[in-house]
């Protein structure tokens, strides 16, 4: 498997006086908000940005192309380990990272948000020998710093020493309305109460599977979207950012 990555550097803002050398962490259930943060801290800082979930989600597609089981999780790992996952940052108009995720040089950017996949993502990760492999390329992107990384076990298992943790919340009902609206934007009907149930079902699932179950690092910020807007969060964690560079000038 390989993975791209490359430092971002487009910015229209303002850069602020944070080290480039950060590691970020953002957590959460589904819907909160992960991405939407995350790309716009990493455009503010020309950091490197890493959506984790697009890697399970293109092992997903791998596994339902194959027709594997998830019954058959050493086949779907030994697939996932020999399969060629890219995420390429490739350049959007207002600057804001967007990432291509290929699989085997396909681009699969637009099935990984499916249904189906989103529906099979969460069993897939429970897979160990799957996370595995998965968390090792997450590490060896983030080595030198400079990245924002969003998952579910990020500050707790990937990157258990990155200087700014967040985990961000948003109640069930909110989360639900923005993944119905993503569905809609892809054509896909499908009622609010199946995608609430969905979404509520995904968080169980992921927040009790026995490998890294997604859970507040116990140095992570606590952040609800219902209450703050994305620019405030943004901000907010700028400002983390800040602290941990040394420099306290806002
Ligand atoms: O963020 P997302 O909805 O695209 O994530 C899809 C699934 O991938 C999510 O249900 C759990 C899994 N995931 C994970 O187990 N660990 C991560 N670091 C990221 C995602």
């Amino acid at each position: 498997m390989a993975l791209e990555g490359t430092v971002l550097t487009t910015m229209t803002e303002e850069q602020p006086d944070v080290s480039s050398t950060l590691k970020i962490a953002i957590d959460g259930p589904a819907g909160a908000g992960k991405s939407t943060v995350a790309k716009l801290v990493a455009k503010r800082l020309g950091y490197l940005y890493l959506d984790t979930g697009a890697m399970y989600r293109a092992a997903t597609v791998l596994a339902l192309r194959k027709g594997l089981s998830m019954e058959e999780p050493e086949i779907i790992a030994e697939a996932v380990a020999k399969a060629k996952i890219d995420l390429v940052p490739s350049a959007s108009s207002d600057g804001v990272p967007f990432l291509k995720v290929f699989l085997n040089d396909e681009d699969i950017t637009s099935e990984i948000r499916g249904r189906e996949v989103s529906l099979l993502v969460s069993p897939l990760s429970t897979i160990g020998s799957v996370r595995d492999s998965l968390v090792e390329q997450q590490r060896r992107l983030a080595t030198n710093g400079g990245v924002v990384l969003d998952g579910r076990d990020i500050g707790t298992v990937v990157l258990p020493d990155a200087e700014v943790k967040i985990f961000l919340t948003a109640s069930a009902a909110i989360r639900a309305k923005r993944r119905l609206k993503e569905f809609e934007l892809q054509g896909e009907e499908v009622s609010f109460n199946s995608v609430l149930t969905e979404i509520t079902e995904r968080d169980h699932r992921d927040m009790t599977r026995e490998i890294a179950p997604l859970r507040k690092a116990t140095n992570a910020e606590e952040v609800n979207t219902d209450v703050m807007s994305i620019p405030e969060v943004v901000d907010a964690i700028l400002l983390l950012c800040k602290k941990h560079s040394g420099s306290f000038s806002i």
